[in-house]
């Protein structure tokens, strides 16, 4: 039996994160990049020096005319994802587009109908869903080891690159409502958000975003371009065991607390009775695979075999749902908004 041919992919957007998906599609057999497409001439040279091979374009047609193209992959500006999407879909390409997938919801409808009306592969790229720790994350959360959880909190926050476009909510709580929507299994329905732009006028770089889910959980993210150290980290509290998720460490990324607070009813008119519990902490261990490079074999699996990838049009209008619901709480000075209509489009 001949082997599958590999899926033809075209790069569109070469600036700070089209590179690390150059270097995995690269690397992977089951692919072969057949276009680096930029606008920026000194973008394309940067590729051609690393991989004199690939051919490059500053024309986004050429790449759409080109038959053998099978699937583009784009790591542009928010705002540009929409046009580039569609366009690419309409031309019969599979798409993978960076996260948030569009810059609102009717775009991100648009582009899950037009790919379920093509038979098309349409992915978003929430990169840490493919996380080996975010993934034993949810197998604990599964296998109830946490036991019901009641909240988390997480923290997104270093001296980062300030976008000139969008503000932090667009730029980073995408991970964030990704991960968190991968462990639950559910999308939050209510949001309310404090911020501020210290720097930039209107563009704000920090953020609090508070989140209520239907099973109860709430959620904190915590997102901000300005401080003094970097962390990435997520604390997640169950009614049996605790978590820490730090993704800046080199090894042990998730810690298990078998700590709690056990609650018992006065049996007369006394008081109740608290005990703590502080128990062993475990470090499970995680596999050591690049999420990126799990997530490219991840799109062109699916795009070969049409099998529905885990971060599918649909996840990525969750969260752009979401994304525009914390926008808009924090137009208004962080008043509650509702997020409704994330499963449906029309
Ligand atoms: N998954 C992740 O962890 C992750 C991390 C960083 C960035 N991203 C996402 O990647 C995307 C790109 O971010 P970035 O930081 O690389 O931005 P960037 O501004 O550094 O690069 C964007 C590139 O796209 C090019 N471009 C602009 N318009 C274009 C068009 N119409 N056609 C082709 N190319 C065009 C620009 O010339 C530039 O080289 C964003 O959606 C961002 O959210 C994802």
């Amino acid at each position: 039996m001949p082997a599958d041919p590999p899926l033809r992919v075209a790069l569109v957007g070469y600036g700070y994160w089209g590179p690390n998906l150059l270097r995995n599609y690269m690397e992977l057999p089951e692919a072969w990049v057949s276009w680096v497409c930029d606008p920026r001439p000194e973008a394309l040279e940067k590729a051609s020096t690393r991989y004199p091979a690939v051919p490059t374009t500053t024309d986004l047609a050429e790449v759409l005319a080109d038959d053998s193209v099978d699937a583009v992959l784009i790591a542009t500006p928010i705002s540009t994802h929409h046009p580039i999407a569609k366009a690419a879909l309409e031309a019969g390409k599979h798409v993978f587009v960076e996260k948030p997938m569009t810059a609102d919801t009717a775009q991100a409808c648009e582009l899950v109908e037009l790919a379920a009306a093509r038979g098309l592969t349409l992915m978003v790229g929430h990169t840490f869903v493919y996380s080996p720790p975010v993934r034993k994350v949810k197998a604990l959360i599964d296998a109830g080891e946490l036991g019901d959880v009641y909240f988390i909190t997480t923290q997104r926050v270093n001296l980062g690159l300030h976008q000139k476009d969008v503000s932090v909510v667009w730029d980073l709580a995408p991970h964030d409502l990704s991960i968190l929507y991968y462990w639950l299994g559910e999308a939050a329905t209510t949001t309310n958000v404090t911020g501020r732009a210290c720097i930039a006028t209107g563009i704000p770089d920090v953020a609090f975003i508070n989140l209520r889910f239907p099973s109860g959980i709430i959620a904190e993210i915590q997102a901000s371009w300005l401080s003094p150290v970097k962390l990435r980290r997520t604390i997640v509290v169950g009614s049996e065991k605790m978590l820490v998720y730090d993704d800046t460490e080199n090894v042990e990324k998730v810690k298990l607390f078998d700590h709690g607070v056990d609650f018992q009813e006065p049996s007369d008119f006394g008081e109740f009775q608290l005990s703590y519990r502080t128990g062993d902490i475990v470090s499970p261990k995680v596999q050591g695979h690049e999420p990126l490079w799990l997530e490219a074999s991840h799109f062109v699996h699916c795009a070969r075999t049409g099998e529905t990838p885990e971060t599918d049009g649909w996840a990525g209008l969750r969260v752009v749902a979401s994304l525009e619901a914390a926008q808009a709480s924090l137009d208004q000075g962080g008043r509650e908004v509702s997020l409704t209509g994330a499963d449906s489009c029309g």
